[in-house]
This record gives structure tokens, C-alpha cells and sequence, in this order.
């Protein structure tokens, strides 16, 4: 292997980012995440398939790390992109059920982060599956979009207020309670990079003039109501949320503090009556969506939410930017409450939490890998130990046979 594919790193199993930390009710070894990572590899029917057992098994190698799904659809409504994983069906459930089973006797743990797509689902996709393309109001992503949802017949349209009482009170809770079926220790709430429940906080997606739209109370109603529907149904020591104030990630402008600030204040209050969220996940502004930001196009920082959010944390983007050292790291985990997710690394490093550990190097992942239908650049990366050679052709025209 040649240098420019590997980054070199210092060993960090000496430092508090390998101390056990209590997270809900379970107390992890590390306080290392899999951060969620879209992979595409389930089946056109949403069901997660064999290569996702044994990826996902790899890296909950090192009992007591956190594993995060890619976000995984809630419901049928909030699909409309393929390949991606689902949790609406009693096949889902038992597929899930068995990557859940495989990590659980790693010793880790796993959450599930549960997808809405809105304005960003492809309206083709919909339309073929008879459903409607919903956002909270008809403002569309982009030009392309918009050309996109009037070729396939299927126009963006505002949520009805029956459709968002649906979310709450129908598409979250069946998809919450089908995730503690299949074993999942967390559920996570997907409201970060531009989804439906991120889009009602933005003004840029939510121009609506009813309860939902307008003041920062309102905009971030819903994502409170789903909230407080899901903490008797899951328990608040199973719920999280994640959140990115700082991506333009589908949008035009970022969410920005005041909202957060607002949210995580009520996130606060249920916390002082007892129900403490298992975490809050906040995306960096060093990153948006799947990419690093340029340096001097980063705005604001997430301190202001430790000053006000007292529960655990995780945060993640491009926490090896100064590797080997990694100062930012070492600073943003001193308060003895926030977690580390890795994303891009955990994919071409199987052992990244034992990599991290002992210092071993890091192998650089492939973006062209990122999102393709087989098991190239899948299943075919090593633990630093390991030396196995694998055939691309081959790995290529390995797909994935649904788990149930
Ligand atoms: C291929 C890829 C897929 C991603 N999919 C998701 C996702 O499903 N949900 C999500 O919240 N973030 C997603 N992200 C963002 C990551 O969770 C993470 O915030 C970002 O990659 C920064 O972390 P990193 O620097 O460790 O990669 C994705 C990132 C990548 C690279």
C-alpha cells in the first residue's frame, strides 16, 4: 500500500475518547460512533440484504461502540430514492432484527436513523409507488427538481395539516415501534441536511403561514410534537435526534443558531422532568452533507448547544482533518459528554475504533464506492491485521440478497 492511501495518526487509547461513557441505559466502551452513512445497498423494496449484516457486524467489531444506520425510511410516504433501507414492513423488521442480533453479540450497540425525504425524495420514484411528493410548502430544491417532478406528473405540494398529524401520529410512532421490534437500542430522529423534518425548520423550505411555519416556535413544532409522541412509546432513554444548525446541504441558507438554541432549551425541559433524550447528534460545521467545507466557507460553531443541552452529544465532520494530533477532537470530548461520529473513515475502516486505539494508520476511503449497487469498496476492506486481496470484477457483481 502506498502512503498517499493511508493517513497516519497517533494512538488514542490512552485519552477519554476510550473511557466508557453512559448513553441511555447502556454504557459503551468507547465514545466512538459509526456515524450515519447512506450506502444504498438494500433491495428496490427497502429490505436490508446480506452484504449490510456483515458490513455493519465488522464494525461493531469493538464491543461497546455505537453503531448509527444509514438513514433508513420511515414510511413509505417518506421514501422515494432506491436502494435505501426501510422500516415499514414486517420484512424489514426481521431483516433488521438480524444485523441488530449480529451486533448485539459484538458487544455494541445500535441506532436507527429514521428518513423522511420531502422535497429531496425523486418524484419518479413516487409517483411509481402512487404517492404523492410532500413538503412543507411547494418550494423546490432546485430547478432540476422541479423539471423532474413536472416530467413525472407528480408536483411538490405543501403538506396538508391531516397529512403532518400523520407523521406524528402515524408514520413516526409505527416506525419507532417496528424499530424496537427489530431490536435497535436507539432511534434516532433524522432532522439535519435538508429532509422533511429539517426543511420544516428552515425558512428556505418552510414558507407555510399556518401553526408550522413562520415563528421559530412554529417551524420547530413538529419535530417537538414527534418528540413528545415517541417518549412514552420508546422511552426517552431510546430517543435522539440529530441536527446540523450550520449544512446548506439542499438548501440555500443554514439553519443557523436561534432555532437550535430554541429546540435544544426544550430538548432541556423534558430533560428536567425526566425524560433526557438517549443523546442529541450534531453535525459540524466543518462538513455539509457527505463533504468537507472549504475553510473560509465554514460559518458558526455548535458551543453554543453544550451551553445549553446538559445530555450527551455526538458530533461529527472531519474530526482526522488534523490528524495525527487531533486537537479538536481531544478539546470537543473534555466535557465528559460528548461522543465522536466518523463517517467517510468508518467505511474503508473496518477496525476503525481498534485503528483509533493503537495509532495504525488509516485507509483512505472512495467516494466513487460510496453509493454503488454492489460489494466493491463494501465489504472489501481489511482490518489492519488482515490481508486479504480482493477481485474487483468479482466484488462488482456481487449484490445483495434481501435478509428476510
Ligand atoms: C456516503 C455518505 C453517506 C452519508 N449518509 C448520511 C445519512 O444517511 N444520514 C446522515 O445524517 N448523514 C449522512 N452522512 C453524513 C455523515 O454522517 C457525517 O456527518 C459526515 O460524513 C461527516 O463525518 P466524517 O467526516 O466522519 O465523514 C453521510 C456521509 C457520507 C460520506
Amino acid at each position: 500500500m502506498s502512503e498517499s492511501t493511508e493517513i497516519k495518526i497517533r494512538a488514542l487509547g490512552d485519552t477519554k475518547l476510550f473511557q466508557p461513557i453512559q448513553v441511555g441505559s447502556n454504557t459503551l466502551n468507547q465514545r466512538i460512533a459509526f456515524a450515519p452513512t447512506t450506502r444504498r445497498r438494500a433491495t428496490e423494496d427497502h429490505t436490508p440484504v446480506d452484504l449490510e449484516l456483515e458490513y455493519y457486524t465488522k464494525r461493531a467489531q469493538a464491543p461497546g461502540t455505537l453503531i448509527i444506520t444509514e438513514a433508513t425510511f420511515a414510511s413509505p410516504q417518506g421514501s422515494g430514492s432506491s436502494r435505501v433501507p426501510g422500516i415499514f414492513t414486517e420484512k424489514h423488521v426481521q431483516a433488521w432484527k438480524k444485523i441488530n442480533d449480529s451486533i448485539h453479540r459484538e458487544g455494541s450497540f445500535s441506532s436507527i436513523q429514521l428518513w423522511h425525504l420531502g422535497r429531496a425524495a425523486d418524484p419518479k420514484n413516487l409517483k411509481d409507488k402512487g404517492l404523492p411528493f410532500l413538503a412543507p410548502s411547494a418550494a423546490y430544491i432546485n430547478e432540476e427538481s422541479e423539471q423532474n417532478a413536472i416530467k413525472a406528473g407528480n408536483e411538490l405540494r405543501a403538506f396538508t395539516l391531516e397529512e403532518i398529524k400523520d407523521l406524528v401520529n402515524n408514520q413516526y410512532p409505527t416506525a419507532a415501534k417496528n424499530a424496537l421490534a427489530a431490536g435497535f437500542d436507539y432511534i434516532e430522529l433524522h432532522s439535519a441536511h435538508g429532509y422533511t423534518l429539517s426543511q420544516f425548520l428552515n425558512p428556505v423550505s418552510n414558507k407555510r403561514t399556518d401553526e408550522y411555519g413562520g415563528s421559530i416556535e412554529n417551524r420547530a413544532r413538529l419535530i417537538l410534537e414527534i418528540v413528545d409522541k415517541l417518549i412514552p412509546i420508546v422511552g426517552a432513554n431510546r430517543l435522539a435526534i440529530r441536527l446540523s444548525p450550520w449544512a446548506t446541504f439542499q438548501t440555500s441558507a443554514p439553519e443557523g443558531e436561534e432555532i437550535h438554541t430554541y429546540i435544544l432549551k426544550e430538548l432541556e425541559k423534558r430533560a428536567d422532568q425526566g425524560n433526557e433524550l438517549a443523546y442529541v447528534s450534531l453535525v459540524e460545521p466543518r462538513v455539509s452533507g457527505n463533504a468537507d467545507v472549504d475553510k473560509d466557507k465554514q460559518q458558526g460553531n455548535n458551543d453554543f448547544a453544550n451551553k445549553i443541552w446538559k445530555g450527551k452529544l455526538i458530533k461529527a465532520g472531519n474530526y482526522t482533518y488534523d490528524a495525527p494530533d487531533f486537537k479538536d477532537l481531544l478539546r470537543d470530548i473534555e466535557d465528559n459528554r460528548t461522543l465522536i461520529g466518523f463517517s467517510r473513515f468508518f467505511t474503508s475502516n473496518p477496525d476503525l475504533v481498534n485503528r483509533l486505539k493503537h495509532g495504525y494508520p488509516l485507509l483512505k476511503y472512495d467516494r466513487d464506492t460510496f453509493y454503488n449497487p454492489n460489494n466493491w469498496g463494501y465489504n472489501t476492506y481489511n482490518n489492519h491485521d488482515e490481508t486479504e486481496v480482493f477481485d474487483e470484477k468479482k466484488e462488482q457483481g456481487r449484490v445483495g440478497v434481501a435478509l428476510a
